[in-house]
């Protein structure tokens, strides 16, 4: 089969579409032949190395598909399966191997290209908004990248729990996207300082909540955006990690909060998984949330796919078809 692998991190350049032996699933694992993988900025942090792998190792941390083999002590699936899955390594390929307790059956009315445009993202939002730190009617948010994948959704379902929403966005293009999701209000970053925008728009008190996943040139900035025993969650690294922060900062800065969260943690045993995946895909079917597919690759051009996620100039998900 053909699957696109990295043998040492690196630029997109070190993505190759290679042909490799069909994995055998083993005992409590199913293999899934992959409709479409889903494009993830977790794969760019694999990809330069920010996060450790053992090498060659085949990348996308997200597909739909349909179940194709079972190993023995599989009960959760079987054969002919429609389903989808999120954090585990190896969908950039025709089949991938994954422990059967992850993979969520898709509801009739989900297709294979919205299951693995939204299982990821949307476990990332529904937990955000829900656990981290569960939004409430009338507060005001912050979101960095709000026209990203991650970031239209968390605006749309910002919105409807009743919050204020404050987005940022490099782009008027962006802009006009995150507005269309809903954002109350949009701050172009790249042309204003956020912090000044952010107070401006609360009357100096500051925000409820930051959701963070730009990390290196935003974290710090946001931390100021908070009202006192506000929440910074940050949750990804777009430009690069978050500098190291002084919990002495937190305590000057107004009793704030942080923390820096991960789905694995938020998805970790098959209860939890199934419940988060049955809402988002509620969301989607009702369409109380609208998943923007932006642009999709043939599995070939995974490089091509990469170059334009980490390039800022796409709005919504990026899926690979093998
Ligand atoms: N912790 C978790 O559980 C979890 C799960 C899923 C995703 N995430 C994180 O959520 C974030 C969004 O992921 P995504 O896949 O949906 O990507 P995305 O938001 O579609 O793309 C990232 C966005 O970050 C912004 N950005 C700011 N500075 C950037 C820079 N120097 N280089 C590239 N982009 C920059 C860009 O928006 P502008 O052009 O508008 O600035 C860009 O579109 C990532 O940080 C990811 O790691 C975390």
């Amino acid at each position: 089969m053909k699957a696109v692998r990295i043998h040492e991190h690196g630029g997109p350049e070190v993505l190759r579409y290679e042909e490799v032996p069909l994995p055998e699933p083993g005992r409590g694992e199913a293999r899934i032949q992959v409709e479409a993988a889903g494009v993830n900025f977790t794969d760019i942090y694999n990809r330069i190395g920010l996060y450790k792998l053992t090498l060659p190792c085949t990348l996308g941390s997200e597909a739909a598909g349909t179940v194709d083999a079972v190993g023995p002590e599989v009960t959760e699936v079987k054969p002919g399966d429609r389903v989808a899955y999120a954090m585990h390594l190896g969908a950039y390929a025709e089949y991938v191997v994954v422990p059967a307790w992850r993979l969520v059956p898709l509801p009739p009315a989900i297709d294979g290209r919205t299951a693995a445009a939204v299982i990821l993202q949307g476990m990332t939002v529904h937990y955000l908004t829900h656990s981290t730190y569960p939004l409430k009617p009338g507060e005001t948010v912050l979101v960095h990248a709000a026209a990203g994948g991650v970031g239209r959704l968390l605006v749309q379902v910002a919105k409807r729990l009743g919050a204020r929403v404050i987005g940022t966005v490099s782009s008027e293009e962006k802009a006009r996207l995150a507005r269309e999701a809903g954002a109350d209000e949009v701050i172009l970053y790249t042309k204003e300082d956020f912090e000044e925008a952010v107070k401006r728009a609360t009357g100096g008190r500051g925000v409820d909540v930051v959701y963070d996943s730009v990390g290196k040139t935003t974290a710090e900035k946001s931390l100021n955006c908070l009202r006192p025993r506000g929440y910074l969650v940050l949750f990804g690294n777009a430009s690069g990690a978050a500098p190291p922060i002084d919990p002495l900062t937190l305590m000057a800065k107004g009793s704030l909060y942080l923390t820096r969260p991960t789905l694995t943690h938020y998805a970790g045993n098959r209860a939890e998984l199934l419940q988060r995946a049955r809402v988002v895909f509620d969301w989607v079917a009702s369409e109380q949330v609208k998943v923007r597919i932006a642009k999709t690759f043939p599995l070939a051009e995974a490089a091509e796919a990469h170059r334009a996620l980490e390039g800022r100039g796409v709005a919504g998900k990026i899926l690979l078809l093998p």
